[in-house]
């Protein structure tokens, strides 16, 4: 198994927050899957789903995990949807160690309805995509993670510490 800290969890739980603040914090380098995508297509999230459809962005993002497995000491930040694919389950375990963060549906929805580059979350009742998408993903974010990080009552400063000691704790039992 490589040495990278991998954060998983729904849209709007702080992934890319966390992952700025773990790498500026600890000096570990960041990856964050969506912008390396959008980097690497030179296109827009929305853009893809767009004109290709989600099937074609998920196949982005397994390729992209397949290509990080040359990686280590990396902060790696994803998607809220890589965990769809039995793939992606494994070699986002491969890949280090893997951490959930999770919030409370109000605060996801409070935190995503600020901006407008989740497609998925483009429709009249997004409260409800939320609920449902909730339900069907929580048992494979539970099955892929090594932890789960409840975030609601935490600041960032103390979601990120948490990971980092749990992260040395872990991997200095597998030497
Ligand atoms: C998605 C989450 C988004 C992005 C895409 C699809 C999802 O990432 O990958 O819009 O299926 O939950 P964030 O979790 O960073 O918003």
């Amino acid at each position: 198994m490589q040495r990278n800290i991998i954060l998983i969890g729904f849209m709007g739980t702080g992934k890319s927050t966390i992952g700025r603040n773990l790498s500026q914090t600890f000096g570990y380098p960041l990856i964050d899957t969506d912008t390396l995508i959008v980097a690497q297509q030179g296109r827009t999230i929305s853009e893809i789903f767009e004109s290709e459809g989600e099937e074609a962005f998920r196949d982005l993002e397994t390729n992209l995990l397949h290509s990080l497995r040359k990686h280590s000491g990396h902060i790696i930040a994803t998607g809220g949807g890589i965990i769809g694919r039995p793939i992606n389950r494994k070699l986002l375990r491969e890949l280090g160690y893997v951490v959930w963060l999770i919030a409370r549906p109000s605060e996801i929805f409070e935190r995503t309805s600020r901006n407008t580059n989740r497609p998925l979350l483009e429709n009249d009742d997004p409260e409800r995509t939320i609920r449902e998408l909730l339900e069907l993903r929580t048992p494979r974010y539970r099955d892929t993670a090594h932890l789960g990080i409840e975030t609601d009552n935490l600041s960032f400063d103390e979601v990120a510490t948490g990971i980092i000691e749990s992260a040395r704790y872990h991997f200095g039992s597998q030497e």
